[in-house]
This record gives structure tokens, C-alpha cells and sequence, in this order.
């Protein structure tokens, strides 16, 4: 049988992108032989319109069985005023909590022909790849006690950074393992000077280090010092393990390194499932673009480049993954772009669909 893929396109520009990606995964199959399982499914204020919640237990179950799983974007304007309970990001968090994704896969990577486009001087970023791996399950976002309590005569908002030492080390772990594979550089980066957390944080990523990956360079550094290393000098960094918080911030202010959020792939892995895949879930960094959606003006870029991260990470196509890589490279090159790409007055942009038929002309001349 072939692998499984199951494909959310959620909302807004989900759809739109998902399309694109398709064409790349028909590409795949034809000219590589490249088969998957295709199936596809509702999340986010998809799901919610039809099934009255973001996430039903069939798709979340479809989720835990599916080889990886590949995500557009969900939310939008029209779901804003929903109880918590059932906004379209909790179908996401459900999908992230349930499949136990604890390790976030950021990429900040500098295409050649984008270098001028980011928000630093081109010799800054140009040849950029570094890699975050954000903790995904734990830690702020989800320690107790939390919520808004009354408090003498006033509200007090309380939230908990919380971590154990297993949370630490198998995230630590997964950054050791991706060096490896990459520049051997691992920079962890928490404030042991003023959290507890961050103090055992230290020291679990140290112990991990010591026990089994002493050939990995290990460096430290204060989350603070670290935002302003990443904007002065990014090159210096290969992998950075960071967790839930400083990397929710750090990723994002990576992110305008390399250009535009149009760009930006991410993965979110668990542990090796018995086929010996990870549980993995991809989607683009981007969310549903409501300002955009529904005109052919999304840039699929993200969203084709998390199918480059599956291929890579589940599929072991590395080799595939690297094709389409240099596919998006030459079409940038060739000066495709899509609006979000461009800077005041330097042509006519393409659409969403132009750019994904581009991309797959430029993978059939090879
Ligand atoms: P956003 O990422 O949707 O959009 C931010 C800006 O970037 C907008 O101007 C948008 O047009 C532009 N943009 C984003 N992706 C683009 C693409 N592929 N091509 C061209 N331009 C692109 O973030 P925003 O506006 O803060 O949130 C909109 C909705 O998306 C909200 O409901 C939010 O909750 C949700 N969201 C969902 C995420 C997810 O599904 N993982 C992540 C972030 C936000
Ligand atoms: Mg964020």
C-alpha cells in the first residue's frame, strides 16, 4: 500500500494553497512514482459550519492513523466572537495536543533571489538555513493553574510555565538528532537567570548532551540575548531548541529574516510510530490571510514547502524533497512572483494558481 496522507485544508487561503500543493503531489506520483493515499478532510471554521466543532473525532482519529498529515490554515474574521471551546485554532491545538507533536520544525532558509527582499542587509541573510525546534505540547501555554481569577477587589490573569525533565529531554533530543543531519551546531536558548524552568531546562538539554550526543556542539544562551543575535548576525546559528514561548516569539521574528510569511514551511513531529514514522503534522507558518483569501493572491510557496518537509521527514525522500526545493528556487530566480514577493512597483505579480503551475513546470524541465 502507499503511504498516507491526509490533507486539512481548512480556511481562507487553506484551500487555495492546498490546491497548489495537490498539483505537486500529482507531479510526484506521475513522474516519480511517488504514489500516496490521498485523503482529505474539514478542520478548523470548515469543520465547525458543518459539524458544530473544529475538529470531529473522525478526523482526529483519520489524524493518529495517517502516515503525516498536511494542514492549510484555520480561523478567520467570521469565527472571532466563538466560545474558546470551539474556535477553529482549538481544532489545531486538539490535533497538536492528541498526536502529541512536542517538537515544532521552523526553517528560516534565504532563497538567493529573495535576499534583497528581507528585512536585513542582503550579506546578512543571503546562504541563511537555520533551523528552530520550538517545544510544542508544554510549558506556558498549557500549565496549571491558569485562567482569570478574582482576587480581592481585582482580576488577576494567571498562566504557568511548566516542565518536566522527560518534556525537556526528548525535545533536546530531536534537536540533537536534526544537527546531525545538518551543521552539528545545537544553541539552546531559554532565562535560566530568572525561571526555574529555564534553570532545569539547562541542565536536561546538558545531561542530554553529555549522555549521547557529546559529537553535537552545544552552546547556550539567554533568550533575550538570543532574539538580538538572531536580527545581528543569524548565520551564526544551525539549530536553535528553544521553548514554547521564546520559540512561538523567536520563529516569528525569524521569520521576517528570510522575507515573507508566504515563504515559511514548519513541522511539527512526535515520536516514531511502529512503522518507524514519526506522528508529524505540516503546515505553512502562515494562518487563513483573511484580507487575501478567495482573490488568487496567496503566495503556495508555504504551504509546497511543508510538502518538501514531509517528504523529508516522513517519507525519507529526501532526494524528492531537494527537487522541489530547487524547483521554487529557479522559478524565484526566474521572477515569479506573487504579490506578497514583490516591492512597490516591480511588475505584475502572478496568481496563487500561476505560481503553483510555474513550480511544477520548473520540477518537469528538471
Ligand atoms: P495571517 O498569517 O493569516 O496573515 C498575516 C498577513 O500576511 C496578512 O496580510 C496576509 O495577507 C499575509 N499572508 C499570510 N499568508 C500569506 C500567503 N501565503 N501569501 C500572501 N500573503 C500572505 O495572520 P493573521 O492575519 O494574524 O490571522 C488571520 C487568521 O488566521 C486569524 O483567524 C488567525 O487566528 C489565523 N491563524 C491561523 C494560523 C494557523 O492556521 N496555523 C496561524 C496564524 C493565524
Ligand atoms: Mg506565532
Amino acid at each position: 500500500a502507499n503511504p498516507s496522507l491526509l490533507i486539512l485544508p481548512g480556511d481562507g487561503i487553506g484551500p487555495e494553497v492546498m490546491s497548489e500543493v495537490r498539483k505537486v503531489i500529482d507531479w510526484f506520483a506521475q513522474n516519480r512514482g511517488r504514489a500516496f493515499d490521498v485523503s482529505e478532510d474539514l478542520v478548523g471554521g470548515a469543520a465547525y459550519d458543518k459539524h458544530g466543532t473544529p475538529l470531529t473525532d473522525e478526523t482526529m482519529a483519520a489524524a493518529q492513523a495517517a502516515d503525516a498529515v498536511l494542514l492549510g490554515a484555520v480561523g478567520g474574521p467570521k469565527y472571532d466572537d466563538l466560545d474558546f471551546s470551539v474556535k477553529p485554532e482549538r481544532g489545531l491545538l486538539r490535533l497538536r495536543k492528541e498526536m502529541d507533536l512536542f517538537a515544532n520544525l521552523r526553517p528560516a532558509q534565504c532563497f538567493d533571489a529573495l535576499s534583497d527582499f528581507s528585512s536585513l542587509k542582503p550579506e546578512i541573510v543571503a546562504g541563511l538555513d537555520i533551523m528552530i525546534v520550538r517545544e510544542l505540547t508544554s510549558g506556558i501555554y498549557f500549565g496549571e493553574p491558569r485562567g482569570i481569577v478574582q482576587e480581592g477587589n481585582e482580576r488577576v490573569g494567571i498562566n504557568t510555565q511548566r516542565y518536566t525533565e522527560s518534556e525537556i529531554a526528548r525535545v533536546a533530543r530531536a534537536a540533537f538528532e536534526l544537527a546531525r543531519r545538518r551543521g552539528n551546531r545545537v544553541c539552546s536558548m531559554e532565562k535560566a537567570n530568572v525561571m526555574e524552568s529555564g534553570v532545569l531546562w539547562r541542565q536536561v538539554v546538558t545531561e542530554v548532551h553529555q549522555a549521547d550526543y557529546a559529537d553535537v556542539e552545544l552552546s547556550h544562551m539567554y533568550a533575550d540575548a538570543g532574539a538580538m543575535q538572531l536580527v545581528r548576525a543569524p548565520k551564526q546559528f544551525d539549530v536553535i531548541v528553544t521553548d514554547n514561548l521564546f520559540g512561538d516569539l523567536l520563529s516569528d521574528a525569524a521569520a521576517m529574516l528570510t522575507g515573507s510569511l508566504g515563504m515559511l514551511p514548519s513541522a511539527s513531529l512526535g515520536a516514531v510510530m511502529e512503522n518507524g514514522r514519526p506522528k508529524a503534522l505540516y503546515e505553512p507558518v502562515h494562518g487563513s490571510a483573511p484580507d487575501i483569501a478567495g482573490q488568487g493572491k496567496a503566495n503556495p510557496i508555504a504551504c509546497i514547502l511543508s510538502f518538501a518537509m514531509a517528504l523529508r521527514y516522513s517519507f525519507d525522500a529526501g532526494e524528492d524533497a531537494a527537487l522541489l526545493e530547487k524547483a521554487v528556487e529557479t522559478v524565484l530566480a526566474d521572477g515569479v512572483r506573487t504579490g506578497d514577493l514583490m516591492q512597490g512597483g516591480d511588475g505584475t505579480p502572478v496568481s496563487t494558481a500561476q505560481m503553483g503551475d510555474a513550480i511544477v513546470a520548473a520540477l518537469s524541465r528538471g
